[in-house]
C-alpha cells in the first residue's frame, strides 16, 4: 500500500520522510506480504545469463539480497533507492547477513549510472514514482547493455485491487484530510492502464515489451493488520497528526471493514497486477 500519487518533490519528500520511515518499521510484514512478487523476480533472474543486476525502487532491500543471495559468486545485484532510511535499512540487512548486495541512495530518474553495465533490470513496485516516466526508463535502458532484460510488477488499477483501499475506504468518514489519489500521476497505480505502460517502454528504447496480467493470491497475519493499515499510505499519511479518540475509532472502522479478508489468521486477498517484460 503507497502514497497517492504527487509530483517527484513529494515523492523524494515521502520516501524520505513519513512513508520511508514507516516501510522501514513495517519491513517484515511487508516482505512477507510481498513475497510472492520477490519469488517472480528472483526466479526470472535465475532463467537469465548475465549476472550484473540492477532492483529499482529496492527500498528496503529484500528482493536485492535475494537476487545476490542467488547469483553469489557469480554475479552482483545493486539496489538504488530514493529513500533514505531504507537504504540504511537495506545496508544494515545485507552487513548482518553478509550477504554482497550494495545500494545507492539516488533518484533512478536520472542517476548517472555507468552505460551500459547491466544485465537485467527488475523491480518490484518501484517504477511507478517518476515524474517523467519516459526520461526514468530512457537512462535504465542507457543502464542496460544491448539484449539486456527488464523484469518488473506494478499494481493494476486501483478497482481491480479492492483491498488496497479498504482502508481509506473505511476511514474517510473519520479522516476528512486522507489525500486524494491522482489516477496517472506518479504513485501506486501510475500503472493501471497496460497499454500506457508499453507506450512509456516503447518510447524510452526498450524492445520486446509484454505486459501480462498476473493475479496473485497474497495475504497479511491478521495480527499485522492494524500496523498495516494505520501506518502506511494515504491513511498512514492522515492519522499523523490524529488525536488518540480519532486513532481509536478509526482502529474500530478498519477492523470491520477487514473483517470480510478474514481467513485463517490471515487476511487474504488477490493482488491484480502487472508482469512487465522487454529487452534492452
Ligand atoms: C512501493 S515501494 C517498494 C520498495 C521495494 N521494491 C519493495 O518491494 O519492498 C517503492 C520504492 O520506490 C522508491 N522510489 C520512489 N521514487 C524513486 C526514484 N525516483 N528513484 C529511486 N527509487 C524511488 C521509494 O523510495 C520506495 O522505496
Amino acid at each position: 500500500m503507497d502514497v497517492a500519487g504527487q509530483t517527484d518533490d513529494e515523492q523524494t519528500a515521502l520516501w524520505n520522510g513519513l512513508a520511508g520511515r514507516a516501510w522501514v518499521e513495517a519491513q517484515e510484514l511487508l516482505d512477507q506480504a510481498l513475497k510472492p512478487f520477490e519469488d517472480l523476480l528472483v526466479e526470472a533472474v535465475s532463467t537469465g545469463s548475465g549476472g550484473r543486476v540492477l532492483d529499482v525502487g529496492c527500498g528496503t532491500g529484500s528482493t536485492t539480497l535475494a537476487v545476490a543471495r542467488l547469483l553469489g559468486a557469480k554475479g552482483r545485484c545493486i539496489g538504488i533507492d530514493i529513500s533514505d532510511p531504507m537504504i540504511a535499512a537495506a545496508r544494515a540487512r545485507a552487513e548482518q547477513e553478509t550477504t554482497p548486495a550494495s545500494f545507492i541512495c539516488a533518484n533512478a530518474q536520472i542517476h548517472a549510472f555507468e552505460p551500459a553495465s547491466f544485465d537485467m533490470i527488475i523491480s518490484r513496485f518501484g517504477v511507478m514514482f517518476f515524474d517523467d516516466f519516459v526520461g526514468a526508463f530512457a537512462n535504465l535502458r542507457r543502464a542496460a547493455q544491448d539484449g539486456a532484460r527488464l523484469r518488473f510488477v506494478a499494481w493494476r488499477s486501483a478497482a481491480e485491487n479492492p483491498f488496497m483501499t479498504t482502508a481509506e475506504r473505511a476511514a474517510a468518514p473519520l479522516l476528512p484530510n486522507i489525500p486524494a489519489r491522482r489516477p496517472d500521476a506518479p504513485g501506486q497505480f501510475a500503472f493501471a492502464n497496460g497499454d500506457k505502460v508499453r507506450r512509456i517502454l516503447d518510447a524510452s528504447g526498450w524492445k520486446d515489451i509484454e505486459v501480462r496480467p498476473i493475479d496473485v493470491p497474497s495475504n497479511v497475519a491478521e495480527k499485522d493488520l492494524l500496523t498495516y493499515a494505520t501506518k502506511l499510505g494515504p491513511v498512514g499519511q492522515a492519522l499523523r497528526d490524529a488525536d488518540e479518540p480519532t486513532r481509536a475509532r478509526t482502529a474500530e472502522a478498519l477492523r470491520v471493514a477487514f473483517a470480510p479478508y478474514i481467513e485463517n489468521g490471515a487476511a487474504r486477498y488477490t493482488a491484480a497486477c502487472w508482469l512487465v517484460s522487454a529487452r534492452g
